[in-house]
């Protein structure tokens, strides 16, 4: 062990070369720092502490086992105001207790109970298709996504109430997220910016001013109008459910939704969570679900329209299915083998977060390497997940298959599109089961053309809402809608 801490090597380039490198073509920064200085690299941005990317297996292997007291969640640098108590910023104890909260929600049996519910969604998004309609595949995901989260969060399918929920939920996330508002938060400081956006926020609760909703002379309103009006809502719904919970508490104990099993759980000490927590974790759920999906979609839909003889297996065991089945099976769709594969191959190479942070709160040994306190170190999931010396000499090809090779299986730190150790992704099998009800419909149902169309070039990626996407979209012509019915044939002929 080197008796004093040390900072891996930096690349020559300004502080604001390297934001910029972060910001536009991200992957290419990351191949090019490999290229000149190895699989582990220092970056230095404007404002901000060193950051150390790694793509070395000891080094990930010992972040995934750090302890929670080695490193502190309260500085990630989101500039969005999903309130403090989020369940992201907590450290230690109450942290645990946080997840312990969260993960009831998805459970496997709760999972399998939502599955039918997703089916029917993504049915009536491609039941809206029509012939040689463009669409942009991560907003036609997103859309799906939300509706998803309205009927999983909050327990609403139909209505006006859905349907404001939904309007505020994407308006919302789009002015939260918005470039201007990304660019404001790296200016002043991300945290600094997020603490005075939910100051605003509570000020503006407190005295009632729900505001317009409208674009205003700064360039923050909107985003806080649409989060006062949308958090009034969920305080509405929160109220209700504690209400009705009192008057008839078996009752409420069918209510599976997790705005439900939130406001009815009880913290550590056995007392029920205050309101603000309560809003601060759903509107969390809400960002954390969302812009992570469409990007892990439109990365998969490019793969797909570059190798349209998967799009074309996928729709078979689809087939399949429904026909070893019986029937359109939600949950045996959600599990089908080559599907999976498919979406870990494209989540492999072309993962949507590129890394996950930890950061040190004391001179820490990790790996072969011997950080200094202060430091962020981020596994990097994209060069990790590219690595030939773990994916084999083919490890850049789109290659499906090998996930499902006898005896093939990934380790936690060779695959973790999802994070990893203590804090790893709670919504992963959510998220998981929604992109693969999605595909599996998409395939089963439509045909699309597109520029990316037996290509084989990915177009750049850039940040959106903290997420790589590819840099224009994933704009597609819709070439054929095939029935819902589609794939029923057989039964139909054997009946
Ligand atoms: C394809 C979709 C998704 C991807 C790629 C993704 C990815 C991630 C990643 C990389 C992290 C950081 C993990 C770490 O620091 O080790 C994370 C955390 C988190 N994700 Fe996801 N996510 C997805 C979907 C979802 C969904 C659907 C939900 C909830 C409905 C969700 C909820 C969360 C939460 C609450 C955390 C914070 C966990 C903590 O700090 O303890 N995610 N996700």
């Amino acid at each position: 062990m080197t008796s004093r801490p040390q900072l891996p090597p930096q690349p020559n380039d300004s502080q604001l070369k390297q934001a910029l490198g972060l910001g536009i073509g991200i992957w290419d920064y990351m191949e090019k720092n490999q290229r000149e200085l190895g699989d582990t690299f220092t970056l230095k941005l404007p404002g901000q502490g060193p950051m150390v990317w790694t793509a070395e297996q000891d080094v990930i292997r010992d972040v995934l086992k750090l302890r929670e007291d080695q490193y502190d969640a309260s500085l990630v640098q989101l500039p969005v105001d999903v309130g403090e108590q989020n369940t992201v910023f907590l450290n230690e104890k109450e942290h645990q207790d946080a997840r312990k909260l969260i993960i009831p929600s998805f459970t496997t049996n709760l999972l399998k109970n939502r599955a039918g519910v997703m089916q029917e969604i993504v049915e009536a998004h491609i039941d809206r298709l029509q012939l040689g309609e463009r669409i942009n595949l991560p907003r036609f995901v997103g859309d799906i996504t939300l509706d998803i989260i309205c009927y999983t969060l909050l327990g609403l399918r139909e209505g006006a109430r859905k349907e404001r929920y939904k309007e505020l939920m994407l308006n919302w996330l789009l002015e939260a997220t918005s470039d201007v508002n990304f660019t404001l938060g790296a200016t002043v400081g991300a945290r600094r910016y997020r603490h005075f956006l939910n100051k605003q926020y509570l000020r503006r609760t407190e005295k009632g001013q729900m505001g317009n909703g409208r674009k205003g002379l700064l360039p923050w309103k909107r985003a806080v109008d649409l989060k006062v009006q949308l958090a009034a809502l969920l305080r509405e719904d929160i109220r209700g459910i504690r209400a009705r919970n009192a008057a008839d508490p078996a009752g409420c104990a069918n209510e599976s939704h997790v705005l439900s099993l939130l406001a009815r759980a009880t913290d550590a000490d056995g007392q029920p969570l205050g309101e603000e927590r309560l809003i601060s974790e759903s509107i969390g759920l809400l960002i954390a679900g969302h812009e992570t999906s469409a990007a892990t979609a439109a990365w998969f839909m490019v793969w797909l329209q570059q190798k349209p003889a998967v799009y074309r297996k996928i729709r078979e065991e689809v087939v399949a299915s429904i026909e070893h089945e019986g029937e359109l099976n939600a949950v045996k769709i959600a599990e089908l083998p080559y599907l999976t594969a498919c979406l870990n191959e494209s989540q492999r190479l072309t993962p949507s977060a590129i890394g996950f942070i930890r950061w040190l709160r004391q001179d820490t040994q990790l790996g072969h390497l011997f950080l200094p306190a202060g430091t962020a170190v981020l596994p990097n999931i994209y060069l990790t997940q590219r690595d030939k010396k773990i994916y084999g000499p083919d490890a850049l090809e789109y290659r499906p298959e090998r996930w499902l090779e006898d005896g093939k299986k990934f380790g936690p730190s060779e695959f973790l599109p999802f994070g990893g150790g203590r804090r790893a992704c709670v919504g992963m099998n959510q998220g998981r089961q929604q992109l693969r009800i999605i595909f599996a419909e998409l395939a089963r149902r439509v045909e699309f053309s597109s520029e990316f169309q037996s290509t084989n070039k990915l177009p750049r990626s850039r940040m959106i809402g903290g997420q790589t996407e590819p840099e224009k979209g994933v704009w597609l012509t819709v070439q054929e809608v095939r029935p819902a019915q589609y794939g029923f044939a057989v039964l139909a002929k054997t009946a």
